[in-house]
């Protein structure tokens, strides 16, 4: 008797003083493990008179029982105090000053894109997109261009190996268009096209919007008063527009559209090369061929396009100098448009 209670007193002195769980495993090995002390104390009951047998086991469990017990509870202590230790050592501090992130803001390509969009859908234009990677058929042939014509030779178009090709314009997107809609539509068709060109104020890569309106008395004095109306809205500036004949295989009648230089107003200035007059789209009637090849009937059905370029657009209105600054990304370029 006086030796177990003496055994129990120091084992709940070890528990008492474990000051982490790993030591409180040990301690419960040493003492309740399969060859721990009180355990072990068990096995000497078969020295003891057979009537004596069940009331000093039952005083080993009991022992055992209270060990176990003060186990339990510094158990719960300890994790206790470790999830305590573990948040105040993650704790952050919210009054600490932020490391601050740079405000960013729309490329100005971008933001001439998105502003020439909004004019259109304003005049009853849908947006539509189209693939950059282009099949003969939709850049080209279903353009009326034939094969082997001559006016394939105007866009130095890059190839793939398997006769796909990167789209030269975004006029493709008319055919899809006209294929996936019928008449009467109208949508413009903003993204990135390719030629194999480049110098001061050619990039491979570029960007135009493409104009479409089908319908029933679609004329091109509908075509010269929306481009007319969108210039004036787009540079908000009383221009004035002409347009001069010119040839695209997948319009007939083709202009091209020339406005009053918006830095001089028609004066002559550097940027108008002394001309007073700026090229800023291509443009006509849709050819008939270019809409029985997208599956509308070209007796009942008329409809004009137009194509301009987008950077150009962004250069005019931004007075940016050079196409390059809008590809190089630089940041101290970039700033400037933040609120623009
Ligand atoms: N796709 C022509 C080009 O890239 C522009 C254009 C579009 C002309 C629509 C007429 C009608 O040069």
């Amino acid at each position: 008797m006086q030796e177990l209670s003496s055994l129990v007193e120091q084992a709940l002195a070890e528990v008492a003083e474990c000051a982490g769980l790993a030591a409180l495993d040990e301690v419960r090995v040493r003492w309740l493990g399969k060859k721990g002390t009180l355990t072990e104390q068990l096995k000497s009951l078969g020295g003891l008179p057979a009537a004596e047998r069940p009331a000093a086991g039952q005083r080993i469990n009991d022992a055992k029982a209270r060990v176990q017990e003060a186990i339990e509870a510094r158990r719960e202590a300890l994790t206790r105090e470790e999830i305590e230790r573990a948040l105040a050592a993650g704790r952050i501090d919210v009054t600490l000053p932020g490391r601050g992130e740079r405000r960013g803001g729309l490329h100005p390509v971008t933001k001439a894109r998105l502003r020439i969009e909004a004019l259109f859908q304003r005049a009853g234009f849908d947006v539509a997109t189209g693939p950059e990677i282009e099949d003969d058929f939709h850049n080209f042939e279903a353009l009326n261009f034939p094969p082997n014509h001559p006016a394939r030779a105007m866009h130095d178009t890059f190839y793939f190996p398997d006769g796909k090709l990167l789209r030269t314009h975004t006029s493709p997107v008319q055919i899809r268009a006209m294929l996936e809609r019928g008449a009467p539509l109208a949508v413009v068709a903003p993204g990135r096209v390719y030629r194999c060109d480049s110098d001061m104020t050619h990039s491979p890569m570029f960007h135009q919007i493409e104009g479409l309106k089908v319908g029933e008395a679609v004329s091109f004095a509908n075509l010269k008063a929306m481009l007319h109306g969108f210039l004036q809205a787009f540079f908000e500036q009383d221009l004035a527009m002409r347009l001069r004949p010119s040839y695209f295989p997948f319009t007939e009648p083709s202009a091209e559209v020339d406005m009053s230089c918006v830095f001089c107003g028609g004066e002559g200035c550097r940027t108008c090369k002394h001309t007073g007059w700026l090229e800023i789209a291509g443009c006509g009637m849709v050819h008939p061929n270019v809409l029985m090849a997208s599956g509308i009937d070209a007796e009942r059905y008329s409809g004009y396009a137009f194509g301009m370029g987008i950077d150009r657009l962004a250069m005019l209105r931004y007075g940016v100098n050079d196409l390059r600054l809008f590809f190089e990304n630089d940041l101290r370029f970039l700033e400037q448009f933040r609120t623009l």
